[in-house]
């Protein structure tokens, strides 16, 4: 896969995408990712890439003609373009699995007070990490690229992300190792038998119980099995 992160501050992915899993992705070849400074696309002598907003107030805006230059120049036929904004859909491990399947990501960091409205229609998509503002797009690009790199083929252990949080629309259910006790805390019994139906039927359940402790939003829209219905109630009653 190839991600392209379109932005007026590269070295701020610097540390991020050199340690750990995508810095083995990329040495592995399993990502390419390029990091394009937009300001090279700036037709005047001094680089500009905002002007002052039409209609007047405070800050500058994101000029049009140079993201749409910086887009053609750098995005294929096979490019899924996004641009990361306060503004887009709410991003998802639901929209981490269906970006992951793209072979090709171009990703747009807005800066400054804000950017050109027109910008909206060189794009597929418009995504956005969290309700709240950040200086820059920078970061949501840094959190869509990690991830998706993570889900990608041979990055990790496919087990390791089966398991994740949201990836059944459940909370992940909790984890221990050793020492089995510790500060008057034990790892519970069922974990150390090595009963696997004991031990997924347990996992299923304490899934179950963090997300309706924590999350019940999760559990709204969620088609449940017989199994886990019969769970649920039985978490019910001892939670209240
Ligand atoms: N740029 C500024 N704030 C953002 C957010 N919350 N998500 C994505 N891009 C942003």
């Amino acid at each position: 896969m190839k991600i392209t992160i379109l932005t007026l501050f590269p070295n701020m992915f610097s540390g991020i995408f050199d340690e750990s899993i995508i810095k083995r992705a990329i040495d592995k070849k399993i990502v390419e990712i390029n990091l394009i400074d937009f300001r090279q696309y700036s037709p005047d002598k001094h680089h500009h890439v905002d002007d002052t907003p039409c209609g007047g107030g405070a800050g500058m805006v994101l000029r049009v003609d140079i993201l749409d230059k910086a887009i053609k120049e750098n995005k294929t036929d096979n490019s899924h373009v996004i641009l990361m904004t306060p503004q887009g859909t709410k991003y998802s491990q639901a929209k981490a699995y269906e970006l992951s399947k793209y072979e090709d990501i171009v990703l747009i960091c807005g800066h400054y007070e804000g950017f050109d409205e027109r910008i909206r229609n060189y794009v597929d998509e418009e995504i956005s990490i969290g309700d709240y503002v950040l200086t820059g797009g920078e970061l949501g690009a840094a959190v869509v690229t990690d991830s998706i790199v993570r889900l990608l083929d041979k990055a990790i252990n496919e087990e390791s992300h089966l398991d994740d949080s949201f990836s059944n629309g459940l909370l992940e259910y909790p984890q221990y190792t050793r020492p089995v006790e510790y500060d008057g805390m034990k790892v519970p019994d069922v974990l150390l038998n090595g009963n696997h139906k004991l031990i997924n039927e347990y996992r299923l359940k304490e899934s179950l119980r963090k997300t309706y402790l924590r999350r019940k939003d999760l559990l709204e829209n969620r088609e449940f099995t017989k199994e886990e219905l019969k769970l649920l109630e039985k978490i019910k009653k001892e939670e209240n």
